[in-house]
């Protein structure tokens, strides 16, 4: 038999088959999509107070979720004292700010994602272009840059004076076999100094049960350039299920990448868990994952912090993380910062 008739005889019976289905989907789900949300409801780092309010204001003004989540990280992309996010961030090992950003719809199920972009303070809105405005999921540094510049965002320098004195002490303090001049003790970084994995995800749930979310991050401080980390991973640091909710993470980034976190979460409440015991169950397989001494502290336990924050698509709130910490959250009742379950107490 020839290959052509093979393939028209196997068209042939699918489309027989495809007669004796249901109308309504091609597809058929192992698992019932969740009931929708009444509220729009947002989730956020802790930095983002501000953000989850202005992504919730956002979808009752009837804006998509994953809009509404670029719009809330906005403010903190923009703020100089934020030096974990846009502008301000902290530089990369040469003092060279390096953005991160990806954004996810859970109505279309696109993505878009931008990765080692320099100067431009609002890589959330690259993201969202490079998913509306080409067929691509990610663009990474000059080629970001250059499609940036083509949408007409504006150039210009995010290394404010504070992030460009902490890498220079950061680069002074790294090394006694060097040239550079350890800096007096009490500077301001101090002595106890952890480098920084601060990153803002907003995740949003509107009136519709529709799910969007975004991440966006100046990365690990003073990373080695060209470094990305898991906010502009899809599947990490951010992922949208419109079926059952959005995840999102902050925190090492090489560990999330590891265990494909944000998806991770987004299955485990496919599976029926709590936002709260998703986010749990998730870094408890990232522990598992963290093998390498180098990586764990004397008790055997990471020596790092990772956060995951989470929604379902009923609008239940959830945010779990390896130590202590907390998030925001916005719903009908306004936005306020609570504890997030901790792994380790
Ligand atoms: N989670 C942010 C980063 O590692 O880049």
């Amino acid at each position: 038999m020839s290959e052509t008739l093979s393939r028209r005889s196997f068209l042939g019976a699918v489309a027989a088959a495809s007669t004796l289905a249901p109308a309504a989907s091609p597809v058929s789900f192992h698992v019932p999509p969740l009931r929708r949300a009444q509220h729009p409801v947002a989730v956020s780092s802790r930095n983002g107070l501000k953000s989850v309010e202005i992504a919730v204001q956002k979808m009752k003004d009837g804006l998509p979720p994953v809009d509404a989540a670029v719009l809330g990280v906005e403010p903190v992309e923009n703020d100089p004292e934020d030096t974990s996010v846009g502008y301000g961030g902290l530089p990369n090992a040469d003092g060279e700010v390096e953005l991160d950003s990806c954004v996810m719809d859970g109505r279309s199920g696109l993505a878009g994602a931008v990765a080692a972009l320099k100067n431009i303070k609002n890589p959330a809105q690259v993201a969202l272009k490079v998913m509306r405005r080409t067929d691509h999921v990610l663009l990474v540094a000059e080629g970001a840059l250059r499609f940036a510049r083509m949408h007409g965002f504006v150039e210009e320098n995010l290394l404010t004076e504070k992030a460009r004195k902490e890498w220079v002490e950061w680069r002074e303090r790294l090394s006694k076999e060097d040239d550079w001049v350890d800096p007096q003790e009490n500077g301001p970084m101090g002595k106890e100094y952890v480098r920084q994995t601060g990153t803002i995800h907003v995740g949003c749930v509107d009136q519709n049960g529709d799910v969007g979310g975004c991440t966006t991050t100046s990365g690990l401080a003073f990373k080695v350039p060209g470094r990305v980390g898991d906010s502009p991973l899809i599947g990490c640091g951010n992922y949208v299920d419109n079926d059952f909710g959005v995840a999102g993470s902050t925190g090492r980034g090489e560990a999330v990448i590891l265990c494909n976190g944000a998806h991770r979460v987004v299955r485990y409440m496919a599976d029926g868990r709590t936002p709260t015991d998703a986010c749990l169950d998730a870094l408890k397989d990232l522990v598992r994952f963290t093998k390498v001494k180098r990586l764990l502290r004397a008790d055997g336990k990471p020596d790092f912090q990772v956060n995951f924050y989470a929604v379902n698509k009923r609008g239940e709130i959830g945010g779990a993380a390896l130590y202590p910490s907390k998030h925001a959250r916005c719903d009908e009742d306004g936005p306020r910062v609570v504890d997030s379950a901790a792994l380790f107490g």
